[in-house]
């Protein structure tokens, strides 16, 4: 048995659970007094070394997993790999309201993130992770969140899942390689050959992928969806056979709330306008799922130039979708004139935002040589090819 193995098993016992909690009551921001505090309790330091460390993952993943954090344990890769609970949550009770949708293998599961969710959902869950440790601790998340009827875990190369039996198929492939953030799918663990061929064994596949993911990879007949929360975009997630619905989704999650969608082809351009009083920012999911055009109609709103994902409008209309700002100023770009502006509005700070401009923010800031009480944000970008700064105040 490893040593992360034997931690997490000592870990599992009465005398585990008392190191947790005296890690816990130690816990002030000092480990080598928290490591002092807990083997004057007695604990062997094996035990109290797992134990500060679950400590300290569980107090980071509270971010992902609310109260149940406090509960479960976790490995640093597999806390970083985890899928957020509010967007597991979200996938699974999409796929749950799918008639026929019951049975569902996890072929990576990680720490159990996904599967949990899935369960949580109704669905029995055949979870497998290739690497031991992490289907040990996925499987004791199972047991602790008292979902282990509905989950079995198993440690088995995603390869060797023989897929009859199951209703849909869930894989979010390993994207880290030596600690590092992996962008080409050609380095995704399993490969992307393999996952490419899910959809023609079981059609009710489902894969997360990277938010970067390239379009030329969405099978035309998928629906892709891109997810953010908080204003992040944390994944896109391929919806194959029966499950895709749309060929696009935006999905916006802001903290707890439930989320609110944006669909649509995925294809437009959308039509060009001219400058008015409201500027609109799409959020990153609606930019990456190419569901602009379709945001403006939402918006009654153009785009400022048929390149770039800024849209304008007459009115403030409320949305999850973009951030809208008044237009103050419409300046044809040059630093003078800029500088001009800004210092005859007693600008001293300035926030700086740009789609479309080669400008570097602050090397900006610096040329501007502000000095004053007043704040203000510009927008770099452009208007039919030429470049623009718009002075803006967010609305
Ligand atoms: C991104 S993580 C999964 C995270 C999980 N969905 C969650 O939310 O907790 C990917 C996992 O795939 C596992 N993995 C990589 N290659 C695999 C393979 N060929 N078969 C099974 N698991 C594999 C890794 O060990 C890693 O735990």
């Amino acid at each position: 048995m490893s040593d992360a193995a034997e931690g997490l098993a000592a870990l599992r016992t009465a005398e585990g659970e008392a190191a947790l909690t005296a890690a816990r009551e130690a816990a002030n921001g000092d480990p080598l007094a928290a490591a002092a505090a807990l083997r004057a309790r007695g604990h062997p330091p094996h035990v109290a070394a797992a134990a500060l460390t679950q400590t300290d993952l569980r107090a980071r993943a509270a971010g992902k997993f609310g109260d149940d954090a406090g509960r479960m344990f976790f490995t640093r890769d597999g806390l970083q790999q985890a899928t957020r609970g509010v967007v597991a949550a979200r996938r699974a009770a999409r796929l749950a309201a799918f008639s026929g949708v019951r049975r569902i293998a996890d072929l990576c599961c990680g720490i159990g993130a996904d599967a949990i969710a899935f369960a949580r959902a109704g669905l029995t869950v055949h979870a497998v992770d290739a690497d031991p440790v992490t289907a040990q601790v996925a499987a004791a998340n199972a047991e602790l969140l008292g979902l282990a009827d509905r989950i079995v875990v198993a440690c088995a190369d995603a390869a060797s899942v023989e897929l009859a039996g199951f209703d849909a198929v869930f894989c979010d492939p390993a994207r880290r390689s030596g600690g590092r953030r992996v962008f080409d799918p050609g380095a995704y663990s399993p490969s992307w050959d393999f996952l490419a061929a899910l959809p023609s064994r079981l059609p009710s596949t489902v894969l997360k992928l990277g938010p970067g993911i390239d379009h030329a990879l969405i099978p035309s007949l998928a629906e892709a969806e891109w997810v953010s929360v908080s204003g992040d975009v944390v994944e896109a997630a391929f919806w194959h056979g029966p499950l895709a619905e749309v060929p696009r989704r935006a999905t916006v999650i802001r903290g707890a709330d439930s989320g609110a969608e944006l669909t649509g082809s995925g294809d437009r351009l959308g039509d060009v306008g001219p400058v008015r009083d409201v500027l609109y920012d799409p959020g990153g999911a609606v930019v990456r799922a190419h569901l602009v055009a379709e945001l403006a109609d939402r918006l009654d709103a153009t785009l400022l130039d048929p390149t770039i994902a800024y849209l304008t409008g007459d009115t403030a209309v409320t949305t999850p979708f973009a951030r809208a700002y008044r237009i103050e100023d419409v300046l044809p770009f040059s630093l003078k004139r800029l500088r001009a502006a800004l210092r005859e509005r007693g600008v001293g700070r300035v926030t700086i935002k740009k789609r479309g401009s080669a400008l570097v923010p602050e090397q900006l800031r610096r040329e501007l040589r502000l000095d004053g009480p007043a704040e203000a944000t510009v927008v770099l970008t452009r208007i039919r090819s030429r470049p623009y700064a718009l002075l803006v105040s967010p609305l």
